[in-house]
């Protein structure tokens, strides 16, 4: 019989303690922490998976280079290190190192858009969004009819939808339209991936109107490793090789490295165009540093230098979106009701469906945060109406995994407390919202239990 059980593939050589507390112990920090996950000391929580940005664990290959780090204000060999990695996955002409994500999005929306234009994307994250809309500029969410349905199992959920991208453009004019981003995988939307069957329509659709095309690029390996399992011509080919294929297709792109750059911090913007690049560097020179570090140490370069190539190891991508699947597909055999099918950093709850006796307005997805921490000292976050308010279609526990972090038995762990919590759901009592923030009011706000603690 061929070995089928999939293995975390490294072995640990460097442990960093996590604290088990008391039911009773977990009861009164909740409290203290006003019934809001965010405002928990990491100390007091036992398995964190608030988040896969910043949070995975670096190999002996990136802190072995993060010594290698030069941290010459210009023209650093760090800098030309990493700008070759990039560029050998990549492929685009300007590479520009910046802090993280939404510093790269900020000097390309920063330098390419002004009021009354429109920024369509399959779905904008939440500081994609942010950075667009303070140039002026409006950011419109274009996901494919698919991404609607939580409980179906499309393969390619995260997708655009091209036709409603046509008619934006004939309905908007071209001249309102500075450029058309694609998010992969498609976080907003589930961490659901791009097929490239889509993304080769968007570019067709971009140039035929003379439309820049650019990716929101910060999941590319998991996102290239669903396109070779899931769609038809690409089992042979590398992770590495479908990602060229794929950011071949466009003019450039935004890149947090603090998720498939394997790095605690970090990210850069690339750009095929001459004049922009000029533009966007003298704007990273204002704001976040000089063109060859970009708010970076040079160690941190190198870090994501090593980091970008082992994120498109096979046997890493297997295991990694092995291992989410089987979180998703042991809890969804239970019964738990998901965002179908499991995504490529993260599972999402459908708290409305696990709590259908908790109305929107009385929090279901904080509810259930709240409870898995309360349960086994999990921590997760609620994607609902406390993040959106009015304007939240779905109330979603987000369970993201940090890369390289957890091993299978916590991951086993996890499963058995969110099973421990659906046996007993209809115990749980909705929350009551007693202060909140005028902005993003999520990461502040304090509850308390409807019905009292
Ligand atoms: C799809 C997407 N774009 C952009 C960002 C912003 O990146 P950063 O947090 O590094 O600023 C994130 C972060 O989670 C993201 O998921």
């Amino acid at each position: 019989m061929p070995i089928t059980t999939i293995i975390e593939p490294f072995r640990i050589k460097s442990v960093e303690p996590i604290r088990c507390t008391t039911r009773a112990q977990r009861e009164h920090l909740l409290r203290a922490a006003h019934y809001n996950l965010f405002l928990l000391r990491s100390d007091d929580v036992l398995i964190d998976l608030l988040t896969d940005s910043g949070t995975g664990a670096m190999s002996n290959a990136q802190w072995a280079a993060v010594m290698r780090g030069d941290e010459s204000y210009a023209g650093s060999p760090s800098f030309d290190r990493f700008r070759d990695s990039v560029q050998s996955i990549f492929g685009y002409q300007h590479v520009i190192p910046t802090h993280q994500g939404r510093a790269a999005e900020r000097i390309l929306f920063g330098t390419m858009c002004k009021k009354g234009d429109v920024v369509p994307n399959n779905t904008h994250f939440d500081t994609t969004r942010a950075n667009i809309e303070f140039t002026g500029a409006e950011a419109v969410d274009l996901p494919s009819p698919e991404a609607r349905e939580p409980g179906h199992a499309y393969p390619f959920k995260g997708n655009m939808d091209v036709d409603a991208l046509e008619q934006l453009i004939v309905r908007t004019g071209r001249k309102r339209i500075p450029l058309v981003m694609l998010t992969i995988t498609n976080n907003s939307g589930g961490g659901q991936p791009v097929s490239m069957e889509n993304a080769r329509a968007v570019a067709a659709l971009c140039r035929r109107h003379s439309i820049p095309f650019y990716f929101d690029a910060c999941r590319f390996a998991e996102n290239a490793w669903f396109i070779k399992t899931r769609e038809p011509g690409f089992a042979e080919k590398t992770p590495l090789r479908i990602a060229q294929e794929m950011f071949a297709l466009g003019d450039g792109c935004t890149m947090s490295a603090k998720k498939d750059g394997m790095a605690n911090i970090g990210g850069f913007l690339c750009t095929n165009d001459d004049a922009l690049a000029q533009q966007e560097r003298d704007l990273l020179i204002l704001t976040e540093g000089y063109p060859t570090y970009g708010g970076l140490a040079g160690r941190d370069l190198e870090a994501v230098a090593v980091g970008l190539q082992e994120a498109l190891q096979e046997d890493y991508l297997n295991y990694r979106i092995a291992s989410i699947a089987y979180l998703g597909d042991h809890i969804s055999a239970e019964g738990v009701p998901i965002v179908q099918p499991p995504g490529g950093h993260a599972i999402y709850l459908d708290a409305r469906a696990f709590l259908p006796h908790v109305p929107p307005e009385q929090f279901p997805g904080v509810a259930l945060a709240n409870e898995l921490y309360l349960e086994g000292g999990i921590r997760s976050v609620e994607i609902g109406t406390l993040m959106f308010a009015k304007s939240a279609r779905m109330d979603l526990v987000r369970l993201a995994i940090p890369r390289r972090v957890y091993t299978q038995s916590h991951i086993d762990y996890v499963v058995e407390v969110i099973l421990e919590v659906w046996n007993r759901r209809r115990q749980i009592v909705g929350m009551r919202l007693i202060e909140e923030a005028p902005f993003l009011r999520h990461f502040t706000a304090k509850l308390e239990p409807r019905g009292g603690a």
